[in-house]
């Protein structure tokens, strides 16, 4: 196979790029693949919504670039932070002509939320389905191109590289065509990952199954630039539930709307540790929970929303009521038991402002790429307007530099027939094993000796993988890509260990390439 442009995923960042190159050269082909179905991503799970200034009265561009600033530790590149901030209204009406409806107010204004570290009403969103309207209507859009094509079940397990002296270029990929078992190679001019991130790491989680690291681990054994890997958001309010590690997430927006966070005596305790309480940023909330628990020796805090206004609250979150009422949770008598989860990968494949990677004709947005806007933590609602920006700063360039790219020729074709591995419950101990070393505390509290400790074992699995030779399905490829990114995590979590403090002369991640 061989396309003029290769999208890899297909979430908010892979799409609004496919849509954007389709729309200005339609006669580029464009091949969107993805390693399961099309709406299968982390675009899709996003509750809460986009943070957007519109309203130029109370708010400004200033606030949330400072906002932003400020969650992020003092550690954003503040020119990316003013990128972005300053396009997100134009980026908001484009995904409004695509056609993504927004909630809004009886003059039909949109409708504005709050959350945790916004200092004003921003938060543009479709009920608690935010990222499923988008995505739905993103699909939609792109499926209306002749010039783009989707492959779905196409598992990319590297990319293929040309080497001149001293600069590689990225020429395409391999990849499963899981549907015939069939390792196969794709050439294209452009490559974009859009990969999303890395929550199957971790012990607990909010994402998808999906997110497996597939595009840092591949970056990363193709040369290019990773960075502030160590900086993963753990969401403070998953749903606690015994047990389980991929866990559903109870957005920020239902703190925004003013549910208390309490212990088990009824305690608001944030107020303890931020001014804030319940507003305060999602690394200060979580690392809250965590304290209290290690005191408590219980297994979880709660959200009260007892004291809402009851319709009003089914109106804004009726995905999240249904769930708890699924759980045997009424909202209206019952506390929500909730744990921090990993949620957001701050860090990633380092791209410059036009989410060019360090690698020739590779390009990376979205969570899998980091730009420089979250710093050491995310404000909340930051990551889909940043993947529509870098998204849209990519697709201007692609199109102008997409002719004088040589075409690629087409390498010669390779289909391999593959093995099955038989045996399913070989990569799910792995992963068990995996998600043991890889929890909060060894992020955010382990001294550097235990760190070390964990890459040693983390090692020690990846050398145990490497024995299961000739077993080449995507589900090995994934642990393969999960234990890499767990190393890269620790490992940057020991080199960033002095830049975590709020005023640092020297940043982490810049690029220097
Ligand atoms: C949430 O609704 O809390 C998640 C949205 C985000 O991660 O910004």
């Amino acid at each position: 196979m061989k396309t003029d442009v290769l999208v890899i995923g297909s979430g908010i960042a892979g799409l609004s790029f496919a849509i954007k190159v389709a729309t200005a050269k339609p006669e580029a082909s464009i091949l969107v693949l993805t390693k399961s179905n099309n709406d299968v991503c982390n675009t899709a799970h996003a509750q809460g919504g986009i943070a957007v200034v519109l309203d130029k009265v109370r708010d400004s561009f200033e606030q949330h670039i400072e906002d932003t600033m400020k969650a992020g530790k003092g550690l954003s590149d503040p020119n990316v932070v003013k990128l972005v901030i300053s396009q997100a209204p134009d980026r908001l009406n484009e995904l409004i002509n695509w056609g993504t409806s927004f909630d809004a107010n009886e003059l039909g204004e949109l409708e504005l939320g709050l959350e945790g570290g916004h200092s004003q009403k921003r938060i543009v969103h479709h009920r608690d389905l935010t990222g499923k309207e988008m995505e739905t209507k993103l699909l939609q859009k792109a499926g209306s191109y002749s010039n783009i094509i989707f492959h779905d079940h196409y598992f990319v397990t590297d990319l293929l590289l040309k080497k001149d002296r001293s600069a590689i270029s990225c020429t395409g990929v391999m990849a499963i065509d899981r549907q015939k078992d069939e390792l196969v190679s794709i050439s294209s001019g452009i490559t974009f990952l859009a990969t999303g991130g890395s929550g199957r790491i971790f012990q607990n989680t909010t994402n998808p199954s999906v997110a497996t690291a597939d595009g840092v681990a591949m970056a990363h054994r193709a040369g290019a630039r990773i960075s502030n890997m160590n900086f993963i958001q753990f969401h403070p309010t998953a749903l606690y539930t015994k047990n389980k590690h991929s866990l559903f997430l109870i957005s920020e927006a239902v703190r925004g709307f003013g549910a208390y966070m309490v212990d088990q005596t009824g305690n608001r305790f944030l107020f303890k540790y931020d001014l804030k309480g319940e507003l305060a940023t999602r690394d200060i909330v979580s690392e809250a929970i965590m304290n209290e628990l290690q005191s408590s020796g219980e297994e979880s805090v709660f959200l009260d929303c007892r004291h809402l206004d009851p319709e009003a609250f089914r109106s804004h979150f009726p995905t999240i009521v249904e769930h708890c009422l699924s759980k045997g949770i009424n909202f209206e008598k019952d506390l929500i038991p909730i744990v921090p989860a990993a949620h957001y990968q701050c860090g990633g494949i380092q791209v410059d402002h036009f989410a060019r990677t360090s690698v020739n004709n590779l390009y990376a947005s979205g969570e899998c790429a980091h730009t420089g806007l979250h710093g050491a933590n995310r404000l909340a609602s930051n990551s889909l307007l940043e993947a529509l920006v870098f998204s849209h700063q990519a697709a201007g360039i692609v199109v102008k530099e997409l002719d004088s790219i040589p075409a690629q020729e087409l390498q010669e074709e390779k289909v391999y027939q593959l093995k099955q591995t038989g045996n399913k419950e070989i990569p799910k101990n792995f992963e068990k094993e995996l998600n043991q070393i890889m929890t909060y505390n060894l992020l955010y509290t382990s001294e550097e000796s235990e760190k070390k400790n964990a890459i040693l074992k983390l090692r020690v699995l990846e050398e145990n993988l490497k024995k299961l030779s000739g077993k080449i399905d995507p589900e090995f490829f994934e642990l393969k890509n999960m234990i890499q990114t767990a190393i890269l995590i620790v490992e940057q979590a020991i080199e960033n260990r002095f830049f975590e403090k709020k005023e640092c002369a020297i940043k982490p991640g810049n690029p220097k390439f």
